[in-house]
C-alpha cells in the first residue's frame, strides 16, 4: 500500500494562529509563572513556537504518555517519562499536539492534577472532537479538524513526517 499527503494546513496558517494563541495565553497569565509542560515528542514543534511568543515567565519541561502504534491506539495510555521539574504550587499548562480519543490527555491530567500544581490548563494544536471516547477538554486550540490522520508540524506517522512545516492528511492509495 502507497502512502500519500495531502495539505491541509499551510505553515503560514500555522505561524498566525499560534501567534494568536500567544497572545492570548501571555495575557491570561500576566504576572503568573508559567510552567509549560511538552507532551512528547509531538507537540515540541508547537511548543517551540509558542513559547517564543510568550514573556519571561515562563519555563519548559516534558512528558510522555503514549500508546498509539500506527494510526489506531490501543486504547491505554500510561505515562512513561515526567517532567524533572516540580509541579506542586505552580501555574501548569499543558501542551499537546492534538486531541483524538481523548485517552492521552486524560491520563497526562490525572497525573499533573497528582502533583497539585496552583491551576492546570491545556492548550493543544489540533482537535479531531469527532473521535472522542473519553472526555477530554483543552482550554486553547489552535484548529478543529475532520477525522482525518494527520502528519507534518511534529505529527507523525510511525515517527515520520514530523520534519513537514505544514500539515497534511496522509492517506494510503
Ligand atoms: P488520543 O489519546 O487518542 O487523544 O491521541 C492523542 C495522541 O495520538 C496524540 O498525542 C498523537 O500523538 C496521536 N495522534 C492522534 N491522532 C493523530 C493524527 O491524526 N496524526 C498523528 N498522531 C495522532
Ligand atoms: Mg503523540
Amino acid at each position: 500500500m502507497r502512502l500519500s499527503v495531502q495539505p491541509l494546513i499551510a505553515a503560514p496558517r500555522i505561524q498566525r494562529r499560534v501567534a494568536e494563541l500567544g497572545a492570548q495565553i501571555r495575557a491570561d497569565y500576566q504576572g503568573r509563572d508559567l510552567v509549560l509542560v511538552v507532551l512528547l515528542k509531538g507537540a515540541v514543534i508547537f511548543a517551540s513556537d509558542l513559547m517564543r511568543r510568550l514573556d519571561n515567565n515562563v519555563c519548559v519541561d516534558f512528558l510522555r504518555a503514549a500508546s498509539y502504534a500506527g494510526t489506531e491506539s490501543t486504547g491505554e495510555v500510561t505515562v512513561r517519562t515526567i517532567p524533572e521539574t516540580p509541579l506542586s504550587g505552580r501555574h501548569v499548562l499543558l501542551v499537546e499536539d492534538i486531541l483524538d480519543t481523548g485517552r492521552t490527555l486524560a491520563a497526562a491530567l490525572q497525573w499533573a492534577r497528582s502533583q497539585q500544581p496552583a491551576s492546570l490548563a491545556v492548550v493543544t494544536l489540533l482537535d479531531k472532537p469527532s473521535r472522542r471516547e473519553v472526555e477530554a477538554k483543552a482550554d486553547y486550540t489552535g484548529f478543529t479538524i475532520d477525522d482525518h490522520f494527520v502528519v507534518g508540524y511534529g505529527l507523525d506517522y510511525e515517527q515520520r513526517y514530523r520534519q513537514l512545516d505544514s500539515i497534511h492528511v496522509l492517506e494510503h492509495e
